[in-house]
């Protein structure tokens, strides 16, 4: 037998549950059997949802005229300028030089924790919420601590939750709004009372993940940064959502600073930011077309999620066993397994369902082990006739 080389405490301990159940659905892949992916919030996973054709000519173009070299670090000056200028169209007063290009949210939520935490600290986050808030942070020193999302009132945030958890060791307020994986849309009304109890912790700056804004189907999302006047916030977005190009790893943070309270945590980012290179350059490209050009197309697509998730609420309602609140944005549905005996084991419930009828869903409590336990997690991304069969085989598996 080899002896191993050992792994760190920090990579062993790190969860993904979205793709963690890919790995028995690709060995059943490989046996031969075909696997309806409903796990990966990928929207170009599916029919009818493609990135759009000026972004894509726009990529090409730098590629052809060899714009492939670095570039700048914190992002091309031009993307820079049109990530602010959607900033300020929310309402905030954002400037150029707030605005940083990452390799996606998720390398700018590396950035963040990196850059913030240090030995005990914590990040207060939604729960259930998207796993990296849960599986970076420790890799800090930090620790994450979950607020509750009401199950019975579509996952309402519970404020009174969040002023019982928040203390001096709060570093980081996270809202993901609209939220992954609930779809609940946060009022303006709720926004201004987390303001207000971060406002009474100094040392606590809100992450506002706003990757699902154009995904609002209630018409109430608004932009965090435009409501603060003291607290900090960092805006998180990106091409991978609302741009439908996941594939580009393009994002970026927009900084919302109004007393300049963060000059020490902004200089170790642009270390950071700097010591890791850039950003793709010709993704950049494209991700500008999408920002600068008309997005008159992005009806078509919200009118396409829309129907979908529709579809799967209305199947819903009809099979025993399952429950859902609507969601008010995303394009996901949480959904509570009704059954105690399948509810008290949710990863079981979804090997099962992979292994007997080739369906492929992610268990709730991978998005959080204390809200999330009881529910799976599942895309409404793919075309109606896809899903009428996912959910014919989610019912055979439910009535045994
Ligand atoms: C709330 C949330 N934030 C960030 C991301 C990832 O963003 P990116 O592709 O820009 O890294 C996701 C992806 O599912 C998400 O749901």
């Amino acid at each position: 037998m080899v002896e191993q080389v050992d792994v760190s405490a920090r990579a062993a301990a790190i969860e993904y549950a979205i793709r963690d159940v890919v790995v028995p659905a690709v060995e059943l892949e490989a046996q031969g059997h075909e696997i309806i992916r409903l796990n990966i919030g990928d929207p170009l996973a599916y029919d009818g949802l493609p990135t759009p054709d000026h972004m894509v000519t726009a990529f090409k173009a730098a590629l052809d005229r060899q714009d492939n070299g670095y570039g700048p670090s914190y992002g091309i000056p031009e993307l820079r300028h049109a990530i602010t200028s959607r900033e300020r169209s929310k309402g905030w007063d954002c400037s150029t030089d707030d605005v940083y290009v990452t390799h996606g949210v998720t390398e700018a939520l590396q950035i963040i924790f990196a850059a913030f935490l240090e030995e005990g600290d914590t990040v207060l986050a939604p729960g259930p919420h998207y796993p990296p808030y849960m599986a970076y942070p420790q890799m800090y020193g930090g620790t994450t601590v979950e607020y509750r999302l009401d199950p019975d009132d579509g996952w309402r945030i519970d404020l009174d939750d969040i002023s019982a958890k928040m203390d001096d060791s709060v570093r980081l307020l996270v809202l993901i709004n609209p939220n992954n994986p609930t779809g609940n849309v946060a009022t303006p009304e709720e926004v201004d009372a987390l303001i207000e109890i971060a406002s009474l912790w100094p040392k606590c700056t809100i992450i506002a993940d706003e990757i699902y804004d154009g995904l609002d189907f209630t018409g109430q999302q608004c932009s965090v940064a435009s409501r603060s006047e003291e607290v900090p916030v960092i805006v998180l977005n990106g091409a991978s959502k609302v741009y439908f190009a996941p594939g580009w790893r393009v994002g970026y943070m927009a900084w919302h600073d109004p007393q300049g309270r963060l000059e020490l945590v902004r200089d170790g980012v642009e270390r950071l930011l700097r010591s890791r290179l850039c950003a793709s350059t010709p993704a950049q490209h494209g991700f500008l077309a999408g920002l600068t050009d008309d997005t008159g197309w992005l009806e078509g697509h919200r009118a396409t999620i829309r129907k979908r998730m529709d579809y799967c609420l209305d199947r819903i309602e009809t099979i025993e066993g399952l429950d859902c609140e609507a969601p008010g944005g995303a394009f996901y549905l949480f959904v509570s397994i009704t059954n105690p005996k399948m509810a008290a084991d949710d990863k079981r419930f979804v090997l099962d369902l992979l292994h007997q009828y080739h369906v492929l869903l992610v268990h709730g409590s991978g998005f959080s082990p204390e809200f999330g336990q009881g529910h799976f997690r599942m895309v409404c991304l793919p075309p109606v006739e896809v899903l009428a069969e996912a959910f014919d085989r989610i019912e055979a598996f439910l009535r045994g």
